[in-house]
């Protein structure tokens, strides 16, 4: 939005509460004209229709959330037909041995402890569910704060389900050297 008056973005979700959230939280970090250029609003990404970005940004993983191969195909299928011509659609992904299995990672910020646990992994459907949990600083932790049940897809999984979708080329960006860490992020970007 801070590009320039040539710019809008549009959030989508199918619940309420993280719409809100960003309404509430985010929006009001932008100047009025910025705000005016953003929309939010409660869809089904499944779903044809909505605007025609040069840009599909999917992050935070939320399409783990769809665990069937031909529901992910279709949201892919969705996307490549909304974006513009030459579009591109930007997915987050992680990975790795550490994913794998059960675990906690801890991490101290200045007021509060932030974890992210994994409660399983099952290697036959690759499914795993992840939480959340927080310990304010001087109060008690409160667990599962947000608890996601996802499928962990993989980067070829995902690359052959971007080429069946139409996507003529797809690219993997790599955080960091060359390296394989135990848990590792990276970023997928399929153009149109
Ligand atoms: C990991 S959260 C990410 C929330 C937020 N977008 C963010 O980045 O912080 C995944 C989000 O995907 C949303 N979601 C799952 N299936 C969806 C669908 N078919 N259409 C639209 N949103 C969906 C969930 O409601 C949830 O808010």
């Amino acid at each position: 939005m801070k590009l320039g008056p040539g710019y809008a973005a549009h959030g989508r979700d199918v619940d309420a509460e993280p719409l809100q959230y960003g309404r509430d939280h985010n929006l009001p970090r932008l100047a009025p004209e910025q705000r005016r250029r953003v929309t939010l609003a409660r869809q089904d990404v499944l779903k044809p229709g909505g605007p025609s970005p040069d840009l599909i940004l999917a992050q935070n993983f939320s399409y783990f959330a769809l665990k069937k191969r031909e529901t992910l195909k279709a949201y892919f299928v969705n996307c490549r037909k909304s974006l513009r011509p030459g579009g591109v659609l930007a997915l987050d992904i992680f990975g790795g041995a550490g994913t794998h299995k059960r675990g906690v990672e801890r991490t101290d910020h200045r007021d509060f402890v932030f974890y992210w646990e994994q409660y399983g992994f099952d290697p036959v459907t690759h499914e795993a569910r992840c939480a959340i949990h927080f310990k304010p600083k001087g109060r008690r932790k409160v667990k599962d704060v947000f608890v996601c049940d996802w499928r962990l897809w993989t980067i070829p999984e995902i690359r052959d389900l971007l080429r069946e979708a139409g996507f003529r080329a797809s690219h993997v960006y790599w955080e960091g050297g060359g390296a394989v860490e135990s848990t590792w992020i990276a970023m997928i970007a399929a153009e149109k």
